[in-house]
Protein backbone atom coordinates (compact mmCIF):
# COMPACT_ATOMS: atom_id res chain seq x y z
CA UNK A 1 0.00 0.00 0.00
CA UNK A 2 1.05 3.43 -1.04
CA UNK A 3 1.72 5.81 1.65
CA UNK A 4 0.39 9.28 1.17
CA UNK A 5 0.75 12.35 3.14
CA UNK A 6 -1.30 14.65 1.28
CA UNK A 7 -4.36 12.03 1.50
CA UNK A 8 -5.70 12.80 5.08
CA UNK A 9 -6.68 8.88 4.95
CA UNK A 10 -3.38 7.73 4.04
CA UNK A 11 -2.53 5.10 6.21
CA UNK A 12 1.13 6.35 8.21
CA UNK A 13 2.73 3.10 7.83
CA UNK A 14 2.56 0.13 5.01
CA UNK A 15 -0.58 -1.72 5.87
CA UNK A 16 -2.68 -4.04 3.98
CA UNK A 17 -5.61 -1.96 2.36
CA UNK A 18 -8.49 -3.91 3.72
CA UNK A 19 -8.38 -2.16 7.01
CA UNK A 20 -8.63 1.29 5.02
CA UNK A 21 -11.42 0.08 2.70
CA UNK A 22 -13.66 -1.19 6.09
CA UNK A 23 -15.65 1.99 6.41
CA UNK A 24 -19.12 2.45 7.93
CA UNK A 25 -21.44 3.71 5.27
CA UNK A 26 -25.20 4.36 6.08
CA UNK A 27 -26.77 4.10 2.11
CA UNK A 28 -27.92 0.27 1.83
CA UNK A 29 -29.36 -1.43 -1.22
CA UNK A 30 -32.24 -3.47 0.29
CA UNK A 31 -31.39 -6.34 -1.95
CA UNK A 32 -31.38 -9.05 0.16
CA UNK A 33 -28.27 -10.94 0.71
CA UNK A 34 -27.73 -14.36 0.30
CA UNK A 35 -27.37 -17.50 2.89
CA UNK A 36 -24.11 -17.82 1.49
CA UNK A 37 -23.11 -14.74 2.25
CA UNK A 38 -24.97 -14.55 5.78
CA UNK A 39 -23.02 -17.89 6.79
CA UNK A 40 -19.99 -16.11 5.42
CA UNK A 41 -19.88 -13.18 7.75
CA UNK A 42 -20.99 -15.49 10.91
CA UNK A 43 -17.92 -17.94 9.83
CA UNK A 44 -15.24 -15.13 9.42
CA UNK A 45 -16.76 -14.17 13.71
CA UNK A 46 -16.67 -17.43 14.34
CA UNK A 47 -12.76 -17.98 14.23
CA UNK A 48 -11.76 -14.50 16.39
CA UNK A 49 -9.96 -15.43 19.35
CA UNK A 50 -11.66 -15.52 22.96
CA UNK A 51 -10.33 -15.56 26.40
CA UNK A 52 -10.17 -19.11 27.50
CA UNK A 53 -11.59 -19.79 23.91
CA UNK A 54 -15.00 -19.38 25.43
CA UNK A 55 -16.25 -17.73 22.30
CA UNK A 56 -18.37 -15.50 24.68
CA UNK A 57 -20.55 -14.05 21.59
CA UNK A 58 -23.99 -14.33 20.24
CA UNK A 59 -25.41 -12.52 16.86
CA UNK A 60 -28.59 -12.51 16.53
CA UNK A 61 -29.99 -11.44 13.53
CA UNK A 62 -32.89 -10.16 11.20
CA UNK A 63 -33.35 -10.75 7.35
CA UNK A 64 -37.40 -11.14 6.98
CA UNK A 65 -39.14 -7.99 6.55
CA UNK A 66 -41.19 -8.94 10.51
CA UNK A 67 -38.16 -9.47 12.14
CA UNK A 68 -36.20 -6.52 10.72
CA UNK A 69 -39.31 -4.09 11.59
CA UNK A 70 -39.10 -5.35 14.99
CA UNK A 71 -35.03 -4.67 15.51
CA UNK A 72 -35.51 -1.48 14.37
CA UNK A 73 -37.77 -0.32 16.54
CA UNK A 74 -35.23 -0.74 19.00
CA UNK A 75 -32.81 1.67 17.15
CA UNK A 76 -32.72 5.36 17.89
CA UNK A 77 -34.85 7.30 15.51
CA UNK A 78 -30.95 8.47 13.46
CA UNK A 79 -30.61 5.18 13.20
CA UNK A 80 -33.73 3.94 11.73
CA UNK A 81 -33.68 6.69 9.25
CA UNK A 82 -30.92 4.75 7.27
CA UNK A 83 -31.36 1.56 8.70
CA UNK A 84 -34.92 0.68 6.83
CA UNK A 85 -32.98 -0.07 3.81
CA UNK A 86 -30.62 -2.95 5.37
CA UNK A 87 -30.92 -6.02 4.56
CA UNK A 88 -29.47 -7.57 7.34
CA UNK A 89 -30.03 -5.97 10.63
CA UNK A 90 -28.58 -7.58 14.32
CA UNK A 91 -27.45 -7.44 17.68
CA UNK A 92 -24.46 -8.51 18.83
CA UNK A 93 -24.32 -9.87 22.50
CA UNK A 94 -21.63 -11.75 24.71
CA UNK A 95 -22.39 -14.27 27.75
CA UNK A 96 -21.58 -12.05 31.09
CA UNK A 97 -19.72 -15.74 32.73
CA UNK A 98 -17.60 -18.53 31.66
CA UNK A 99 -19.72 -21.55 30.92
CA UNK A 100 -16.80 -24.01 32.62
CA UNK A 101 -16.87 -21.79 36.03
CA UNK A 102 -19.74 -19.87 35.81
CA UNK A 103 -16.87 -16.99 36.59
CA UNK A 104 -17.71 -13.40 35.90
CA UNK A 105 -15.98 -13.40 31.56
CA UNK A 106 -14.13 -9.41 32.33
CA UNK A 107 -12.86 -9.73 28.87
CA UNK A 108 -16.13 -11.10 26.58
CA UNK A 109 -16.64 -7.28 25.44
CA UNK A 110 -13.01 -7.78 24.13
CA UNK A 111 -13.77 -10.30 22.77
CA UNK A 112 -17.23 -10.11 20.88
CA UNK A 113 -15.15 -6.64 19.67
CA UNK A 114 -12.86 -9.08 17.70
CA UNK A 115 -16.03 -11.10 16.09
CA UNK A 116 -17.51 -7.84 15.16
CA UNK A 117 -14.54 -6.67 13.30
CA UNK A 118 -13.72 -10.15 11.75
CA UNK A 119 -17.44 -9.97 10.79
CA UNK A 120 -16.92 -6.70 9.60
CA UNK A 121 -13.88 -7.23 7.37
CA UNK A 122 -15.27 -10.19 5.76
CA UNK A 123 -18.13 -8.12 4.79
CA UNK A 124 -15.84 -6.16 2.57
CA UNK A 125 -14.21 -9.14 1.07
CA UNK A 126 -17.82 -10.02 0.08
CA UNK A 127 -18.73 -6.60 -1.33
CA UNK A 128 -20.68 -5.38 1.56
CA UNK A 129 -20.18 -2.91 4.17
CA UNK A 130 -20.76 -3.72 7.85
CA UNK A 131 -21.66 -0.72 9.99
CA UNK A 132 -21.93 -1.06 13.83
CA UNK A 133 -24.04 1.05 16.27
CA UNK A 134 -24.55 1.92 19.64
CA UNK A 135 -27.53 3.94 19.17
CA UNK A 136 -30.25 1.65 20.28
CA UNK A 137 -32.67 1.59 23.34
CA UNK A 138 -31.45 -1.05 25.41
CA UNK A 139 -34.59 -1.93 27.57
CA UNK A 140 -36.57 -2.51 23.98
CA UNK A 141 -33.28 -4.74 22.82
CA UNK A 142 -33.79 -6.46 25.26
CA UNK A 143 -37.54 -7.10 25.29
CA UNK A 144 -38.02 -7.52 21.40
CA UNK A 145 -34.80 -10.44 21.59
CA UNK A 146 -36.27 -11.78 24.55
CA UNK A 147 -33.01 -11.75 26.10
CA UNK A 148 -31.97 -12.78 29.46
CA UNK A 149 -29.96 -9.66 31.51
CA UNK A 150 -28.38 -11.82 33.81
CA UNK A 151 -26.72 -13.62 31.34
CA UNK A 152 -26.05 -11.25 28.25
CA UNK A 153 -25.07 -8.23 27.61
CA UNK A 154 -26.16 -6.53 23.95
CA UNK A 155 -22.69 -4.77 22.80
CA UNK A 156 -24.15 -3.59 19.42
CA UNK A 157 -26.46 -3.81 16.54
CA UNK A 158 -25.06 -4.15 13.25
CA UNK A 159 -26.10 -3.56 9.94
CA UNK A 160 -24.95 -5.64 7.18
CA UNK A 161 -25.20 -4.92 3.01
CA UNK A 162 -24.30 -3.90 -0.09
CA UNK A 163 -23.66 -0.03 -0.70
CA UNK A 164 -25.75 2.28 -2.34
CA UNK A 165 -25.57 5.97 -3.49
CA UNK A 166 -25.70 8.48 -1.08
CA UNK A 167 -28.66 9.77 -2.86
CA UNK A 168 -31.15 7.66 -0.87
CA UNK A 169 -30.17 8.61 2.43
CA UNK A 170 -32.52 11.79 4.07
CA UNK A 171 -30.18 14.77 3.07
CA UNK A 172 -29.09 15.55 6.75
CA UNK A 173 -27.55 12.05 6.78
CA UNK A 174 -26.29 11.97 2.90
CA UNK A 175 -24.39 14.58 4.31
CA UNK A 176 -22.53 12.28 6.31
CA UNK A 177 -21.83 9.49 3.97
CA UNK A 178 -18.22 9.79 3.79
CA UNK A 179 -15.18 7.84 5.14
CA UNK A 180 -13.88 8.90 8.33
CA UNK A 181 -10.06 10.01 9.49
CA UNK A 182 -8.22 9.03 12.41
CA UNK A 183 -6.28 10.44 15.03
CA UNK A 184 -2.27 10.73 14.75
CA UNK A 185 -0.79 7.22 15.43
CA UNK A 186 1.40 8.88 17.86
CA UNK A 187 -1.88 9.88 20.28
CA UNK A 188 -2.38 5.94 20.47
CA UNK A 189 0.95 4.06 21.25
CA UNK A 190 2.96 4.93 24.26
CA UNK A 191 6.82 2.78 24.59
CA UNK A 192 7.47 1.54 28.20
CA UNK A 193 5.08 3.36 30.53
CA UNK A 194 2.14 5.29 30.16
CA UNK A 195 3.96 8.46 30.94
C1 LIG B 1 -19.58 0.39 19.09
C2 LIG B 1 -19.91 1.33 17.95
C3 LIG B 1 -21.05 2.10 18.03
C4 LIG B 1 -21.43 2.92 16.97
N1 LIG B 1 -22.65 3.56 16.99
C5 LIG B 1 -23.10 4.16 15.87
C6 LIG B 1 -24.45 4.60 15.79
O1 LIG B 1 -25.26 4.44 16.71
N2 LIG B 1 -24.84 5.20 14.64
C7 LIG B 1 -24.00 5.38 13.57
O2 LIG B 1 -24.44 5.90 12.53
N3 LIG B 1 -22.71 4.95 13.62
C8 LIG B 1 -22.25 4.33 14.73
N4 LIG B 1 -20.98 3.83 14.77
C9 LIG B 1 -20.07 4.03 13.64
C10 LIG B 1 -18.90 4.94 14.04
O3 LIG B 1 -19.36 6.26 14.06
C11 LIG B 1 -17.75 4.72 13.05
O4 LIG B 1 -17.29 3.38 13.16
C12 LIG B 1 -16.60 5.65 13.36
O5 LIG B 1 -16.98 6.98 13.12
C13 LIG B 1 -15.39 5.31 12.51
O6 LIG B 1 -15.74 5.39 11.16
P1 LIG B 1 -15.59 4.17 10.14
O7 LIG B 1 -16.24 2.96 10.77
O8 LIG B 1 -16.33 4.63 8.91
O9 LIG B 1 -14.14 3.95 9.92
C14 LIG B 1 -20.58 3.02 15.84
C15 LIG B 1 -19.40 2.28 15.78
C16 LIG B 1 -19.08 1.43 16.81
C17 LIG B 1 -17.83 0.58 16.70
Amino acid sequence: MTIDRSNPRSPEADIDSMFIDRWSPRAFDPTPLTDDQIESLFEAARWSPSCYNAQPWLFVYAVTAEDRSRFLSALVEGNQAWCRRVPLLMFLLCRRNFTHNGKENRHAPFDAGAAWMAMALQARRLGLHAHAMAGFSREAAYEILDVPDDQYDIMAAIAVGRRAEPGVLPEAVAAKELPNNRKPRQDMVREGRFS
